[in-house]
């Protein structure tokens, strides 16, 4: 009787164990985790096979165990496991990036469900693509299912968004960058690492990049940028060209490599205009650090002030008009139709600063000049002088009008209009003309 009853004490304590643990200190659940899945999914078993984290014995369990209070558990082959591993799983082991990604803007983007942007999917277009489209890029909120085999709903599962709201509370997920199950650094060092989202009409940050010069230079010398180096500082261990990551995340001689991507960036240049970020002369200065390795300082600040300019000349000669006339309006309740976006001045709106307006800056901060003119400015230019004033105009609204009317005699940046070609090229051979646009160079 008394063996019995240490026989199932002992038993008990086993059980109790591998439930708490998810099995994780017993080695025989451990190996099936890799024996079976070797065979039903070799491509996933070799993937984690010849990543740094088999080389170190971090193996299925020690990602995919969970808790019983996990809302996301479920048996597997004798183990508690989750499918999900979210940045507060990898933080058990990387706490440092854990936390940069947590106070990154990348860990706010699965929070855009009350921005325009979704309004605009969600009426015009409909549900299912605000899943396979924002939510891809920006990440969902994943919901719990209890009748789904992995307890994850199948509208938020799979995702892999930059922001994703996580059952844990935990925002993101690591693999929107390191790809799993390799987990590499190497392969998020290069641009292709960022370009699932990063592109596109309305932020092609990628094709920016691949048209620049340093575009150019990174893929003409694939084969000596070390990208699997250990250690990887810029102007050291490479010193070709420059990656996404590079100026963005990586390591510099004076700087340390950071997971919050916003701390190098002075402007926004997201909304309608411009602004400043908070603290931004410092975020500017942490840049500039990483470019000095390669270029001169005298370069690298002809870069700003020319960068500078150009996000000036948008946000006054376009962007500041079209808000107002915009304003003006709504004011008056001009449009016919109730809805946001069900009339057409609304569209032209949108694509003016969403699309080609934020096409033009991007272009500029970072070496882009197709995308600066004509994928940029040229195209804000005809859609600003020959669809939206138009669209204004046909409201026959005396305040509009009157706003047009001062803002295209008054304005120097817009009185061309008005003139013959002739004199407005004398003006432009003369000096003249570029003298109307001197206000913008120089300012912060
Ligand atoms: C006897 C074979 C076998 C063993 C042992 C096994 N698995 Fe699996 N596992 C599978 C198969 C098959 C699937 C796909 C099931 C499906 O999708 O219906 C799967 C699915 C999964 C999933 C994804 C579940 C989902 O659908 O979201 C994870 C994560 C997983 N296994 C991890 C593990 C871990 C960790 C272990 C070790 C505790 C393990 N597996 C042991 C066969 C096995
Ligand atoms: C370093 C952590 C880590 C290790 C080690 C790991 N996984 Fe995963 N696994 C992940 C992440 C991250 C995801 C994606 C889940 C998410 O988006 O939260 C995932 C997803 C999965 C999925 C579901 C997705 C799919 O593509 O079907 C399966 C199945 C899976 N893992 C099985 C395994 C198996 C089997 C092993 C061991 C050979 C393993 N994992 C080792 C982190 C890990
Ligand atoms: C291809 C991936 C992708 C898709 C699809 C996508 N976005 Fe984005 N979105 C981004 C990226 C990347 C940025 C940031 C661009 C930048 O900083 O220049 C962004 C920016 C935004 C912003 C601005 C956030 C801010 O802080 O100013 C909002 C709001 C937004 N997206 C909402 C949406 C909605 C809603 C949808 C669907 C209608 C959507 N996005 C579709 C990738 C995407
Ligand atoms: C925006 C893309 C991105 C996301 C999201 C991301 N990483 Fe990284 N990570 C990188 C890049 C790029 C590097 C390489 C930096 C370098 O060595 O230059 C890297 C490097 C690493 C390294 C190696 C660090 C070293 O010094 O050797 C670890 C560990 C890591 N990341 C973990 C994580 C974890 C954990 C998460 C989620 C909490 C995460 N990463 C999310 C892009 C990302
Ligand atoms: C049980 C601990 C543990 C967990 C959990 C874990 N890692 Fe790791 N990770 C390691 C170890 C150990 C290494 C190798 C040593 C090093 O580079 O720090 C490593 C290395 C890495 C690297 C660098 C690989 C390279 O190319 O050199 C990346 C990236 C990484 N982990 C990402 C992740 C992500 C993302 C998750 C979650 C999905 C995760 N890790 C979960 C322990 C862990
Ligand atoms: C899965 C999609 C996704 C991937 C992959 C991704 N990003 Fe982002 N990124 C976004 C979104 C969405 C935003 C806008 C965030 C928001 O709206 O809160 C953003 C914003 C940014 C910002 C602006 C930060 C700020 O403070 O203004 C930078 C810089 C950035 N990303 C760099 C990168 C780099 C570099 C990589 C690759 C190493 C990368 N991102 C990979 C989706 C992504
Ligand atoms: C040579 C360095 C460099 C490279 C390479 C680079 N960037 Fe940038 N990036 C910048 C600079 C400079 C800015 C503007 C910073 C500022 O406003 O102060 C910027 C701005 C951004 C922004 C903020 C845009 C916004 O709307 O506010 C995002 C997002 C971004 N880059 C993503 C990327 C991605 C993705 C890649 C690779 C495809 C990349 N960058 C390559 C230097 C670089
Ligand atoms: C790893 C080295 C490296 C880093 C870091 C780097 N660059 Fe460059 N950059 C280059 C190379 C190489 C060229 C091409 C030079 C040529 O035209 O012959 C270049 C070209 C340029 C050009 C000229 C573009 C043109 O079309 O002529 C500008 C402007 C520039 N870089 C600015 C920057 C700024 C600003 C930063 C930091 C945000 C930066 N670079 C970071 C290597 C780098």
């Amino acid at each position: 009787m008394r063996i019995i009853t240490i026989i199932f004490t002992f038993a008990l304590i086993v059980a109790i164990n591998i439930m708490a643990n998810g099995g994780d200190s017993n080695p025989t659940v451990t190996g099936k985790c890799m024996t079976c899945h070797k065979e039903k999914s070799p491509g996933l078993y070799n993937q984690w096979y010849m990543s740094e984290h088999a080389t170190h014995n971090v193996t299925c369990l020690n990602c995919h165990s969970a808790d019983r209070k996990d809302k996301d558990a479920f048996e597997h082959e004798g183990a508690l496991i989750a499918t999900l591993v979210t940045p507060k799983d990898c933080g058990q082991c990387h706490d440092k990036q854990f936390s940069e990604v947590g106070n990154s803007y990348h860990a706010t983007a699965g929070q855009i469900l009350k921005s325009n942007d979704a309004y605009l999917a969600h009426v015009a277009g409909g549900e299912p693509v605000a899943i396979t489209g924002c939510e891809s890029c920006h990440g969902t909120k994943v919901v719990i299912d209890k009748n789904s085999p992995n307890k994850l709903s199948h509208k938020n599962w799979p995702n892999s968004g930059i922001g994703r709201i996580n059952p844990d509370g935990s925002l993101g997920s690591c693999n929107a960058c390191h790809t799993r199950h390799s987990f590499s650094k190497a392969q998020a060092r290069k641009p292709e690492a960022c370009s699932k989202c990063h592109l596109g009409p309305d932020h092609p940050q990628k094709e920016i990049y691949e048209e620049s010069k340093h575009g150019n230079v990174y893929y003409t010398n694939l084969d000596e940028m070390n990208i699997n180096s250990d250690r990887w500082v810029v102007g050291q261990d490479y010193f070709k060209a420059p990656t996404c990551a590079t100026c963005h995340m990586s390591e510099a001689p004076t700087q340390k490599a950071t997971h919050d991507v916003g701390q190098r960036i002075s402007w926004t240049l997201r909304p309608v205009i411009s602004k400043h970020k908070e603290n931004w002369k410092k975020k500017r200065g942490n840049m500039k650090q990483v470019c000095t390795n390669c270029h001169g300082e005298t370069f690298v600040n002809g870069h700003y002030y020319q960068y500078d300019a150009l996000v000036h000349l948008y946000n006054e000669k376009f962007a500041r008009p079209a808000t107002d006339i915009m304003n003006i309006v709504k004011k008056n309740k001009l449009m016919e139709n109730p809805a946001g976006f069900s009339n057409d001045i609304e569209w032209s709106f949108w694509e003016l600063w969403h699309h080609e307006g934020r096409r033009a800056r991007h272009g500029a901060s970072m070496m882009g000049p197709d995308y600066t003119w004509w994928h940029g400015i040229y195209d804000v230019a005809y859609n600003f002088y020959f669809v939206f004033l138009p669209q204004a105009r046909a409201y026959n609204d005396t305040e509009v009008n009157t706003y047009i009317d001062k803002m295209l005699t008054d304005d120097p940046m817009h009185t061309w209009l008005s003139q013959d070609a002739k004199t407005l090229k004398e003006n432009i051979r003369s000096g003249k003309m570029q003298k109307i646009y001197k206000k913008l160079f120089g300012l912060n």
